[in-house]
């Protein structure tokens, strides 16, 4: 960390301008922190670098996803679905997606969406829309080998994932590559309901690999590359991101 490079909150507004960012954006990234360097300001510095350039008018959202349960520490695969969702708390649940989406869930104004899984926490324009009723949100419950982590409603209809696609979000990796790529969970979902019970009413939850995807629709031409500090950074719309990773992946 000594020798990481010295990264402002100027700096990281300028990476963005560069990347195509603009005022008025609806922007979700997933993110390592250590990768952009040694930032002054923390977490706290990249976030604000984010909603001066988004301005009044932009969204930020962030994924604020719960692996474990946090009263008792237990690993998901060792408790029961039922004690997943027990142990959600939308106020005090904390996510593993790291420290920016964390700091920015526990400022004041964020809003977070009632999902035990698959949580989004956003501020912003669209922050009330995209988060509200994750909890009425509903889609490939009914598959067969349905994993744990995927909450009932987690990617489903009307989720904040599903609105992400229909406002098309930008879609960042931030020092992260496709293997953190949540929205190819609802990937999975829209195949499940779109095209796989068609084939087969009870069909299993469709697995493939992510950062295999990643490079497919690197490809394809539909991913931007650029830095931020310096975190190599991936910038795609959100609408491309389903429709093509479905034109490659569905039956
Ligand atoms: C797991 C993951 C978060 C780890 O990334 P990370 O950069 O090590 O961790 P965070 O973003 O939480 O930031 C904390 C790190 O930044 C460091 N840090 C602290 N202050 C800092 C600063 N001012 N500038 C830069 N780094 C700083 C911390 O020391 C810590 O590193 P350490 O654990 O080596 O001590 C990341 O690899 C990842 O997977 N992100 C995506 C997660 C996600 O969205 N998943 C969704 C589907 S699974």
């Amino acid at each position: 960390m000594e020798d990481a490079q010295r990264v402002t909150k100027d700096m990281i507004k300028k990476c963005l301008v560069a990347l195509g960012i603009v005022e008025g954006d609806l922007v979700f990234f997933h993110s390592s922190l250590k990768s952009i360097g040694h930032v002054e300001g923390g977490a706290d510095a990249v976030i604000d670098a984010f909603l001066e350039t988004l301005g009044k008018s932009g969204t930020l959202v962030l994924p604020a996803l719960c692996a474990y349960d946090c009263k008792t520490g237990a690993d998901w695969d060792k408790i029961s679905r039922e004690e997943i969702e027990n142990a959600w708390d939308i106020k005090t649940t904390p996510t593993f997606t790291g420290l920016i989406p964390e700091t920015l869930r526990k400022r004041v104004g964020t809003i977070r969406s009632d999902n035990p899984t698959h949580s989004v926490t956003a501020v912003g324009r669209y922050a009330s829309e995209i988060t509200k009723d994750h909890k009425k949100a509903h889609g490939g419950e009914w598959a067969a080998n349905r994993p744990k982590w995927a909450s009932r409603g987690a990617f489903g209809e009307n989720s904040p994932w599903d609105k992400l696609y229909t406002l098309d979000a930008k879609y960042m990796l931030i020092g992260v590559d496709f293997n953190s790529c949540t929205m190819l969970h609802h990937v999975q979902m829209v195949l499940l309901e779109k095209y796989l019970r068609k084939i087969d009413g009870n069909a299993p939850w469709p697995i493939f690999d992510f950062r295999q995807i990643g490079r497919k629709l690197e490809a394809l031409g539909i991913v931007r590359f650029g830095k931020i500090g310096c975190a190599v950074t991936r910038l795609m719309s959100c609408r491309s991101l389903v429709d093509m990773a479905i034109k490659v992946l569905r039956p």
